[in-house]
């Protein structure tokens, strides 16, 4: 028998995934021109990818309506947003990898410069996918544009990226409480914001109440920082044909991360933790928690 997740993902992914193919971008003469930013975008858009992300704010926005359909276009301009920001990750100024979702890097095959721009193209569409594509009253629309603005920005991904890049090597230089402090600020934003930003849409699309947003915002604390400790430890033990990624660069640059700072025993004590909790905020939310509760399940089980 398939379990909840699975049947979850049968559901929404491939609706995912064919909402992000039929986006058209950069089309300037409305001729559908094949221009290399366009292919340079969906080149890593179309890839795949879990689709966590999009899948979170479908999920939540489902605890208080069916008709998730609606949901589609703010759970892409998550996925958008997260796109951007792993063709930002590879590039060689930050972590200059080779592969991603089972193909060579973006700059690998469009070059620096497309890169970056396909990056910043994405980000700024998922802008409009929230401005012109969503059904909502314009005050829900306003605050989808900053819960994402602040989720994906300096207080939350962007600035989690630059502490990840200027703690790189540094090791061994501060005191391993404050290296702890710095690892956990450093995952909370770069990846956790991004989560919990998610999880939130799907509430607010779905007018959800202050009591509901509290502890998604919890739950997505938790879940996002269990997340990367994950990737973290999949960086050290993972293989790179299931993660579709190269591994071992944490190791190369010299990160900070759970593994490199308390060892993979301790890491993967710190993600079963984190998991406990993760299934205590669900508690109270019954049966309709049981979507989230099998995700969090799979974000500490997961071998990609
Ligand atoms: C990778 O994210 C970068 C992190 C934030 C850890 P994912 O592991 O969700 O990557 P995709 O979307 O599945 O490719
Ligand atoms: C990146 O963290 C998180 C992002 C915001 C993209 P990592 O650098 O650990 O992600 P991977 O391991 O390359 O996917
Ligand atoms: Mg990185
Ligand atoms: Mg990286
Ligand atoms: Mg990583």
């Amino acid at each position: 028998m398939k379990g909840q997740l699975a049947l979850c993902l049968d559901e929404y992914v491939p609706r995912i995934d064919a909402f992000l193919k039929e986006l058209e971008f950069a089309d300037p003469l409305g001729l559908r021109l094949a221009t290399p930013l366009n292919e340079a975008m969906h080149y890593s858009v179309d890839a795949g990818g879990k689709r966590l992300r999009p899948i979170l704010t479908i999920m939540a926005y489902r605890l208080l309506a069916d008709d998730w359909q609606r949901a589609l276009p703010v759970a892409a301009a998550y996925e958008l947003v997260h796109t951007y920001s792993l063709i930002h990750d590879d590039l060689p100024a930050m972590d200059d990898d080779d592969l991603r979702r089972g193909r060579p890097t973006n700059h690998r095959v469009y070059g620096e410069a497309m890169a970056i721009l396909a990056g910043d193209a994405l980000l700024t569409e998922a802008f409009r996918l929230l401005a012109d594509e969503v059904e909502a009253d314009p005050g829900t629309v306003i605050k989808l544009v900053s819960g994402l603005s602040r989720a994906a920005g300096r207080d939350g991904m962007v600035g989690g990226q630059a502490i990840d890049i200027l703690s790189q090597g540094e090791s061994g230089q501060k005191k391993i409480d404050q290296q702890s402090e710095l690892l956990e600020v450093l995952h909370r934003r770069k990846t956790g914001a991004m989560i919990t930003g998610s999880l939130l849409a799907g509430v607010d699309l779905a007018q959800g109440d202050v009591s509901l947003r509290a502890r998604l915002t919890e739950f997505g604390a938790v879940i996002g920082l269990a997340f990367q400790v994950a990737d973290d430890i999949l960086d050290e033990v993972g293989e790179e044909e299931s993660l579709g990624k190269d591994i071992g660069s944490d190791r190369e640059l010299g990160k900070l991360t759970f593994v490199s700072l308390f060892g993979l025993d301790q890491a993967r004590q710190k993600l079963a933790e984190l998991h406990r909790q993760a299934v205590l905020l669900l508690e109270p939310l019954g049966e309709k928690g049981l979507g989230l509760k099998a995700l969090a399940d799979y974000i500490v089980e997961r071998d990609r």
